[in-house]
């Protein structure tokens, strides 16, 4: 069994300035030497370009948290993917929870958005998991399936390779409490097992899916090293450059 390289990305969210921003990543860059885990940190709009500058000469690539599904226009307030590829960023976030909770996207948007993604050459982090109520009510393979389903109309075999699926539990997002890796495999091989049906085992063995959740440096080697899991997507603790470090490390 030949597992998937690993992607670690930060997920800053609405945190640090640019300057915070170039000394982070400057600080971070020795740290990281020897990981074999792909890194990623997906930076507020306005750090973007610091980051990419403060990162040259390392692996470390950067992200953004989202973009808009149109190229141009009126949409005062928006950010495309086409502007992102060309300041250099690489992969973008989309349909994380607090998107779809604060600022009402949905399956349709995220879908565009993916879409979007792929045709400006940017590599999409799709977000999908339950609320503890659907947890609770049984519905978290249903609700993820259809999630993942929605997010992929449209994308081909060719696209969906290129694609990270993070299922982040909406329960465990900031809350400090982090599914087991027992239950973050069992919807991570869901997500598998749905790629394979869309498209084939084959592509399904090549799409990476991270686990999302009160990832921290004592529990993500853990949750890292099940089968279906391929790495996080890490919020609080990706803001202090050795618990992200560590976390890297795989
Ligand atoms: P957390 O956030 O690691 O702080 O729980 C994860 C996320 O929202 O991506």
């Amino acid at each position: 069994m030949s597992k998937r390289k690993l992607i670690v990305a930060g997920n800053w969210k609405m945190n640090k300035t640019p300057a915070e921003a170039s000394a982070f990543i400057k600080e971070l860059k020795p740290l990281i030497k020897g990981s074999r885990s792909e890194i990623v940190c997906a930076v507020p709009f306005v750090d973007i370009q610091t980051s990419i500058t403060a990162a040259r000469g390392s692996r470390i690539k950067i992200a953004a948290q989202n973009m808009h599904f149109e190229e141009k226009g009126a949409y005062t307030g928006e950010v495309s993917g086409q502007m992102l590829k060309d300041m250099g960023v690489k992969y973008v976030i989309i349909g994380h929870s607090e998107r779809r909770e604060y600022f009402a996207e949905t399956n349709k948007t995220v879908n565009k958005k993916v879409l979007a993604a792929f045709k400006y050459g940017l590599k999409p982090i799709i977000c999908v998991g339950e609320s503890l109520a659907q947890r609770d009510a049984g519905l978290t393979a249903e609700h993820v399936r259809y999630q993942v389903k929605a997010a992929l109309l449209g994308v081909t075999a060719e696209q969906v390779k290129k694609a990270v699926i993070a299922y982040e539990p909406i329960w465990a997002i900031g809350t400090g409490r982090t599914a087991t890796a027992e239950q973050a495999e069992e919807v991570c091989r869901i997500i598998r097992l749905t790629l394979k049906e869309l498209y084939s085992k084959r592509v399904a063995c090549m799409v990476r899916i991270q686990y999302g959740g009160s990832v921290k440096a004592d529990n993500a080697h853990e949750l890292f090293s099940m089968e279906d899991i391929d790495g996080g997507l890490v919020g609080g603790a990706s803001l202090k450059t050795a618990e992200f470090a560590a976390i890297s490390a795989g």
